[in-house]
């Protein structure tokens, strides 16, 4: 008998994405002049969604906009992408939530979100939601929406017996107690040393960050997954660690890069694949990202990400992983 593929709800934000190059970020009290601003739809919770569903997953969004143009350009975008938008709410008290986000000359992106409507996203609306949390498998929270309503969701999801993957982006160190609730939790780098009570930094060796991942480990979640940008990502179970380096692409823009992972991430866990099967998967989406300008059409849909994975560059580096269907 064919296995029915599971369903992904994500519950997090939807944010207008504000987009300016510059060199290098402005000391208080000074103008710089940026180029290529663009605006872009985002929101990691939204984005996760839209990551997952254009790789095909069935996939429902929960989360709340603003009544303005900003809010009714991501509803569409949702439902054009295939995503499940009955559940979304719309709020007159606050703005759509706006990311502005900076990018340097390697690409990397610095983010300041005002969260806006996200804001109206209370925990009583989880409460409200129960059945559609019910009816879904794996659902998907990040930390852009009230930390109680993060909390509140958590705790329904468990109860249900749903896998739960928590993406603890923006981290922040309370978060470390949402882990008793989460089945995978993937932080970056930085989001692990705030998890930890630590400043963020680039200069994290392997044997430190793996310390650190298996701290989080202790705090209940079966599986914790570091992504390391260009260093690729490594699996922490009580079992083992589990390295997979990145492909070796040259970053155009690593806007989203993260929630291409976990979006692709869910689907694979979602249509069965084993946990190397599904993070290796997850990696090359991410690697797929960054090789593209802004947010949503840099997610890739399946033909894209097969097509992009036999890429002769990548033939060596992961030849152990070339068993993973796409
Ligand atoms: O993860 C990237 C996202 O973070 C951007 O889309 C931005 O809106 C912020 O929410």
């Amino acid at each position: 008998m064919e296995q029915k593929t599971k369903k992904v709800l994500s519950i997090g934000s939807y944010n207008v994405g504000l987009t300016c190059r510059t060199g290098r970020i402005p000391n208080w009290g000074e103008t710089l002049i940026g180029s290529g601003f663009s605006e872009s739809y985002g929101g990691k919770g939204s984005n996760q969604a839209v990551a997952a569903a254009k790789l095909g997953g069935e996939v429902t969004f929960v989360g709340c906009f603003g009544e303005d143009k900003y809010g009714d350009d991501g509803l569409a975008m949702l439902e054009r992408a295939g995503v499940d938008t009955s559940y979304i709410i719309r709020t007159n008290k606050r703005v759509t939530g706006v990311g502005i986000i900076l990018l340097n000359e390697e690409n990397d992106n610095c983010i300041i979100v005002d969260v806006g409507a996200n804001k109206e996203l209370c925990p009583m609306y989880m409460d409200s939601i129960e059945n559609v949390i019910s009816d879904c498998d794996i659902v998907v929270f990040q930390l852009e929406i009230p930390y109680e309503t993060v909390r509140r969701g958590m705790e329904i999801a468990k109860r249900k017996g749903k896998m739960i993957i928590l993406n603890p982006a923006p981290a922040r160190k309370e978060a470390m107690e949402l882990l008793s609730l989460a089945s995978i939790v993937n932080p970056n780098e930085s989001e692990l040393l705030i998890l930890n009570g630590k400043e963020p930094s680039d200069q994290l060796t392997m044997e430190e960050c793996e310390r650190l991942a298996r701290q989080l480990l202790t705090k209940g979640p079966e599986v914790v997954i570091v992504t390391r940008g260009e260093k690729g990502c490594f699996i922490v179970t009580s079992k083992e660690t589990v390295n997979i380096p990145a492909y070796p692409v040259k970053a155009i823009d690593t806007t989203g890069a993260g929630d291409a992972f976990t979006g692709a991430l869910a689907v694979a866990l979602a249509e069965g694949y084993e946990l190397l099967e599904a993070v290796s998967f997850a990696n090359l989406a991410g690697a797929y990202c960054v090789t593209k300008e802004e947010v949503v059409p840099a997610f890739a849909t399946r033909e894209q990400l097969s097509q992009f994975k036999n890429n002769k560059q990548f033939a060596d580096i992961h030849e152990g992983e070339g068993l993973f269907k796409i």
